[in-house]
């Protein structure tokens, strides 16, 4: 149901306190109502880190598309003995699946931007829909140095198109506050950092990038004039 305007306002106003206090504002009013979307990437390590230590069962859900790297994989099996937790894991449909590949291939994303947003909509944006029916809101580490899409992003707005709360409790934070946080609490990351990803997507469609290259470059490089966005963010949502 969607909250008065007052209450957005309110969170808004807890996010001014640091991303933990919006956290903790949105687990008091809605409990387990609220899930954190992670892709194991940088951003969504600082925010498990956080919603755990303020809840231990705190819903974290992964779209796992089927493509993703084998280094995002070990990072689950990580995260699930170091904080011993599980993961709500959503799969693709399966028929949508094979009907896509048998009309277009594995490989259909390289084709051009229409058959990589079917893909995406397919392993991702129809996923993502199931992931949030009965969420109150949900979290994501978007932040606004990401992409000029990104720019206005906001700490917490109404996601009329999954009838949800969406936060963004990083949308202010640099990469650098990202790291640093990251090492000052031993929250342990995915390790294609280290070989230059930028940010974590599926395997075949993302590669790393080279020291002050954008970061959103490494995500669908062969589209030059496309906005770089999956469908999981639309601009509605903040993209
Ligand atoms: S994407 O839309 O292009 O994939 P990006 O990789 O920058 O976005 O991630 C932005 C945010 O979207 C992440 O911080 C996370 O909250 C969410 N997200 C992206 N991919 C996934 C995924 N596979 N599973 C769950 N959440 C995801
Ligand atoms: Fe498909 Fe690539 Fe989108 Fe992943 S990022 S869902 S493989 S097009």
């Amino acid at each position: 149901m969607k909250p008065d305007t007052a209450e957005i306002e309110r969170l808004n106003a807890a996010a001014a306190g640091g991303a933990e206090a919006l956290l903790r504002a949105l687990v008091e009013r809605n409990g387990r109502a609220v899930r954190l979307a992670s892709s194991l990437g940088a951003e969504d390590q600082v925010l498990s880190h956080m919603l755990l230590g303020i809840d231990p069962r705190a819903s974290i859900f992964v779209l796992d598309t089927g493509r993703l790297h084998q280094e995002t994989y070990d990072l689950m099996a990580r995260m699930m003995s170091r904080y011993r937790m599980r993961f709500e894991v959503l799969f693709p449909a399966a028929e949508a699946v094979q009907e896509m590949v048998r009309d277009a291939g594995p490989n259909l994303f390289y084709a051009g931007v229409e058959a990589r947003q079917r893909c995406c909509a397919v392993r991702k944006v129809e996923p993502l829909r199931r992931a949030l029916r009965g969420a109150a809101a949900w979290i994501t580490g978007l932040r606004r140095e990401q992409s000029a899409g990104r720019s206005r992003t906001p700490f917490v707005e109404w996601d009329a198109e999954h009838g949800a709360i969406k936060a963004n409790p990083l949308a202010d934070w640099t990469r650098d506050r990202v790291w640093d946080y990251l090492r000052a609490h031993g929250v342990p990351y995915n390790l294609l950092h280290d070989r230059g990803f930028a940010s974590i997507g599926c395997a075949p469609c993302t590669r790393a990038v080279e020291p002050g290259e954008d970061p959103r470059a490494g995500r669908w490089w062969w589209e030059w004039d496309a906005a770089k966005e999956c469908g999981l963010h639309p601009p509605a949502g903040g993209s």
